[in-house]
């Protein structure tokens, strides 16, 4: 049984990057990202041996904390959402290496106590003073703390050690005019090459191996085409409702939380062609070329390939849950839409004509994200000749999340003196494979940033090229104005709008 232990020489999809020694500081260091995700996420990667044995954490936000309170909430943050259970002495070497510097994000002298304080730190840690900055807060603080950040001097060039390097979390805009704005801000104060933009679903084991299955095997990269390809479908279904994010849900709806970002990224990642090498910039620009190639979906069209819904009360797990425009925070006429699904393009010569079916929803019946590949049936002969019972077609699953792994149906036969073809699932399972939990995302994207291998992060024109594309939808919806939206009970697959949408193709979802 091979065991998956971690090896820091294979950090990085393009080459074997070491993590550097450096310190990562974390604005908004003690809100929710940062407890549940980051700093768990580091926590892990000291366990498993790959963060850099040099390396210090500094908090850095308005809340009320000292080093010691800052270890305090880390401590809490791995005891409750660690992939790894808390080790008193791992956790008290860790501790060791984190730090708080109180202040606001507009504050100068903040900055420059932040300064100061890395100053004082950094030797004793062993950090030669690369630094990494984590925007871990709003977009709407995003731009006061890059400036803050550059009149604090804080900002090394990006040609010569060491280094700056600076991560933006999403949402990276909210519109097409505010991600250049964003991005513009980002610019005039970091070289591209030291900026990473985070999607944590580019940090996923499953969609990062997606390339390795592509392209290190040599049965899948024939058929992956028009030729050989009915249909593909992604699906992203979130078994919550919005929670306790409403304020923020409201204002974004399904398409820019999901869509835009996660799903189009997943999309890339299964339609790019093969790219010449495994350096960032060129499966950067690989997976640009698949957005450039997406048709555009606007103004009449949206209403023939889009459906958006909300979902209405209905059972989590036989518990009766209310609807969205009933949830704390939403408007009671909301219409910002919690499910959508579309039938997308790629214009080029290995796409042409095969419909991409993308969706995404709260309050579906399970949490599960999957790509799955239908290949085109059989000619109807030998075994596929009855029309009314065709033989069901080869599909190829790659699971996303929960239960990472991939599964092949294929028909076979029935056992038995009669030819009775029965299809059948070739199934790997990582967890089953490899015996131990995938790191996290965050922990993957975390350690790419320190060995500097931007691979699995958006680049400035591949997010403006997805939120281009994203715009003919937004704007349509705008135009057509609404007042109501179709509906699906919570702990549903979706509206009856969806199902048509697939079914007019004489296709239907898959139940997952
Ligand atoms: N949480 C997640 O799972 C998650 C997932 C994906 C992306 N993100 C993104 O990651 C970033 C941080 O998320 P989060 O959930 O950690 O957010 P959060 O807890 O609401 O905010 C993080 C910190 O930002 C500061 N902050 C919040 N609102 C502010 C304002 N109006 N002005 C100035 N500072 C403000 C607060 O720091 P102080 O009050 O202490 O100064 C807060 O602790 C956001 O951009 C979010 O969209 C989060």
């Amino acid at each position: 049984m091979p065991t998956a232990s971690p090896n820091p020489l294979t950090v990085g999809l393009s080459k074997a990057l070491l993590p550097e020694p450096c310190s990562l500081v974390i604005f908004g260091g003690a809100g929710d990202l940062s407890r549940r995700k980051l700093l768990p996420g580091l926590y892990n990667l000291m366990r498993d041996g790959v963060l850099p044995a040099n390396f210090a954490v500094v908090g850095f936000a308005r809340t009320d904390l000292d080093d010691e309170r800052f270890r305090a909430l880390a401590r809490e943050g791995i005891e409750k959402y660690s992939r790894r259970s808390l080790d008193p002495d791992a956790f008290e070497h860790f501790a060791r290496n984190l730090f708080f510097v109180r202040g606001g994000f507009a504050d100068p002298a903040a900055y420059a106590a932040l300064a100061k304080r890395l100053d004082e730190i950094e030797p004793g840690c062993g950090v030669p003073g690369n630094r990494i900055f984590y925007l871990s807060i709003p977009p709407s603080v995003m731009g006061v703390c890059v400036d803050q950040l550059q009149t604090a001097g804080l900002v090394r060039p990006p040609d010569a050690p060491p280094f700056s390097r600076i991560i933006v979390e999403k949402p990276i805009g909210h519109d097409l005019e505010s991600a250049r704005q964003l991005n513009a801000t980002v610019a005039r104060v970091f070289d591209e090459n030291q900026v990473f933009r985070i999607d944590h679903y580019l940090g996923k084991e499953t969609v990062q191996s997606l390339l390795v299955m592509r392209f290190a095997n040599s049965i899948f990269e024939p058929l992956w085409n028009q030729k050989y390809v009915d249909h593909v479908q992604i699906t992203v279904a979130e078994e919550e409702g919005v929670g306790t994010r409403a304020n923020y849900y409201e204002e974004a709806g399904a398409l820019r939380d999901m869509v835009q970002n996660h799903i189009l990224q997943v999309l890339c990642l299964t339609a790019m062609e093969p790219p010449w090498s495994l350096s960032p910039d060129v499966v950067r620009d690989n997976r640009r070329a698949v957005l450039q190639g997406l048709r555009p979906i606007a103004g009449k069209d949206v209403e023939q390939h889009v459906v958006r819904a909300q979902y209405a009360s209905g059972f989590h797990h036989g518990v009766e849950v209310p609807g969205y425009r009933n949830e704390p925070n939403v408007k009671p006429d909301s219409t910002t839409e919690t499910y959508v699904a579309l039938k997308c393009f790629i214009d080029n010569w290995r796409w042409a004509g095969v419909p991409f079916y993308l969706r995404t929803g709260k309050r579906m019946p399970k949490r599960a994200s999957e790509i799955a590949v239908q290949f085109k049936e059989v000619p109807p002969i030998l075994f596929n000749t009855d029309l009314h019972s065709p033989l069901e077609p080869n599909v190829l699953t790659v699971r996303i999340q929960p239960d990472e792994g991939l599964s092949l149906k294929i028909a076979t036969k029935l056992p038995g003196p009669k030819v009775r073809i029965y299809p059948v699932k070739m199934d790997f399972r990582y967890g089953t494979t490899f015996g131990e939990q995938s790191p996290e995302a965050y922990e993957r994207l975390l350690l790419d940033v320190m060995a500097g291998d931007a691979t699995l992060f958006m680049r400035r024109d591949a997010v403006e090229a997805s939120w281009t594309w994203a715009m003919g939808i937004l704007e349509a919806w705008q135009e057509r104005g609404t007042r109501w939206l179709p509906q699906y009970p919570a702990g549903s697959w979706g509206p009856l709008e969806a199902e048509k949408l697939i079914g007019a193709d004489g296709r239907k979802w898959r139940a997952l």
